[in-house]
């Protein structure tokens, strides 16, 4: 992997398993006899935002009694060894609302469908750290309004931060999808823009993905086994 200058790796939950967090598309994708997606969409906000506040109540609440892996960590080893000047960058766009990343030292960290532990208030727009329940309406911290919503992007809206990925899938030359399906876009189609753009592409996942066509390599496995030892490779290879 010589003359990998910039580097962009995009997680899903299955970076996260292996700490206890659920991934979507396993084990069934329900909760409560709800389907995941009947409880992640601005129309269920406005039917139940009860049962809507309940659900992100005890995912916020979970993931706090969780603790980064060791694909975390490699990442964020990764994070602090990879050159940051002239150019040579790395960026780790997590479609994941857990804060394992950052919990284990990751720095550049780009959550593109928001995070469990930030709260996002309705009638003045701003976020504020958040980490306890939202069902009892508490104020807003910065405007007083009982208006909070989940910092979560759901299903039908704009996921954040997308020009700042683009921009990386532009300048990236090794773009590397770990622990995710490939099943909801757009982050499904990073890597057709990666590799399409000239980057080389490796999917690391229990097992293929439905975009596992797109990559010119694939390793499959826990990512607790395979994110170290790409790592330690990557590195070896500067
Ligand atoms: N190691 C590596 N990969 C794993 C592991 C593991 N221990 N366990 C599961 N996986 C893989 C699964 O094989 C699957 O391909 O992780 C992937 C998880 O896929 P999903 O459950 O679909 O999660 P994700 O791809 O992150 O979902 C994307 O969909 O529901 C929305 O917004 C939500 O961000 C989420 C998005």
């Amino acid at each position: 992997m010589t003359g990998i200058r910039n580097i962009v790796i995009l997680t899903g939950a299955g970076v996260s398993a292996e700490s206890g967090i659920d991934t979507f598309r396993d084990g069934g994708g329900l909760w409560e006899q709800h389907r995941v997606e009947d409880v992640t969409t601005p129309e269920a906000f406005v039917r139940d935002p009860d049962l809507v506040q309940r659900f992100y109540d005890m995912r916020r609440a979970a993931i706090q009694t969780r603790e980064p892996n060791a694909a975390h960590h490699a990442l964020a080893r990764l994070d602090a060894e990879w050159p940051k000047e002239d150019g040579r960058g790395l960026l780790i766009v997590t479609q994941n609302v857990d804060d394992l990343h950052e919990r284990a030292g990751a720095n550049r960290v780009l959550h593109m469908h928001g995070e469990h532990l930030k709260a996002w208030c309705t009638a003045c727009d701003r976020r504020s750290p958040w980490r306890g329940p939202l069902l009892d309406r508490p104020p807003c911290p910065a405007c007083g309004a009982a208006a909070l919503r989940p910092d979560v992007v759901w299903f039908g809206e704009m996921p954040y931060r997308m020009d700042e990925i683009h921009e990386a899938l532009r300048e990236a030359d090794l773009f590397v999808s770990i622990g995710t399906s490939g099943a909801v876009y757009p982050a499904a189609g990073f890597v057709r823009t990666a590799r399409d753009l000239g980057a080389r592409t490796l999917e690391l996942n229990l097992e293929p993905s439905q975009g596992s066509r797109w990559f010119h390599e694939a390793r499959h496995g826990p990512a607790t086994e395979l994110v170290p030892a790409w790592v330690k490779e990557v590195l070896a290879a500067r």
